[in-house]
């Protein structure tokens, strides 16, 4: 046995170790919670040569941020000023995109585009609203307990009881938007271009991948950084 750690404490490791897992198709978000070592068995991998591609991957690149560490508030405002930033920006964009794909190409495929159109509307509506509800509720309070442990004070009364509440909505939330991401996927044949596929298909493919992949992401981050160390001050 390499670890007895899940998917989803490998992935806090590093962003690279975020990185590594995406390209072996190990889901370290919603899935998170079964153990890596039966993880990578399952999908034909050596989990030795997995940790080990994790390892490297560490040494690469710019140094980033220990999230695990992080004052709690700089990830919540981390989270908001580049993954929800991202979203604002490429949801309608790739809504704009589907709309035209639908135009040009909806009579050659109608069933498959059809019903891509109607799980990304639904991702799209879920996701902006879900966004509102952590940048207006759920984040402000986060960073407000973070102060309260940068000062060593109490941690101040949230009006939902424990913080666990909201954050286990959040938590259903990622799973339906992962859900979706997942249609998406198989509906696309694994972002495979149709024969029929112009610049515009290319694109709009190519968009909904890198929409999957930080959405990925940003799931993460919260599902196993924020959230979690959210809760333990809490239960301090
Ligand atoms: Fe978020
Ligand atoms: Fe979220």
């Amino acid at each position: 046995m390499t670890t007895t750690k899940t998917l989803a404490d490998v992935a806090a490791i590093s962003l690279g170790a975020v990185r590594t897992m995406e390209r072996h198709g190990l889901d370290y978000c919603c899935g998170g919670k079964q153990s890596f070592d039966e993880a990578c068995l399952g999908k034909g991998l050596t989990p030795e040569s997995v940790m080990q591609e994790i390892e490297q991957a560490q040494g690469t690149g710019a140094p980033e941020r220990d999230w695990q560490t992080a004052p709690l508030g700089d990830l919540a405002k981390h989270i908001g000023a580049t993954h929800h930033e991202y979203l604002k920006l490429e949801l309608p964009a790739l809504g704009k995109r589907l709309d035209k794909v639908l135009a040009v190409h909806g009579a050659r495929d109608p069933e498959t585009l059809n019903r891509m159109a109607k799980v990304f509307g639904a991702l799209r509506e879920e996701m902006e609203m879900h966004m509102r509800k952590e940048e207006g509720i759920l984040f402000p309070f986060i960073e407000q307990y973070g102060r309260a442990e940068a000062q060593g004070q109490p941690m101040p009364p949230v009006p939902f009881g424990s913080i666990a509440n909201p954050i286990a909505m959040m938590e259903r939330e990622h799973v339906s938007a992962g859900d979706a991401l997942g249609e998406i996927r198989a509906l696309t044949q694994d972002y495979h271009l149709p024969s029929y596929a112009c610049s515009t298909v290319g694109a709009l493919y190519e968009g909904l991948q890198a929409l999957e992949a930080d959405l990925h992401v940003h799931i993460h981050l919260e599902n196993n950084i924020l959230f979690p160390r959210a809760i333990a001050l809490e239960r301090q």
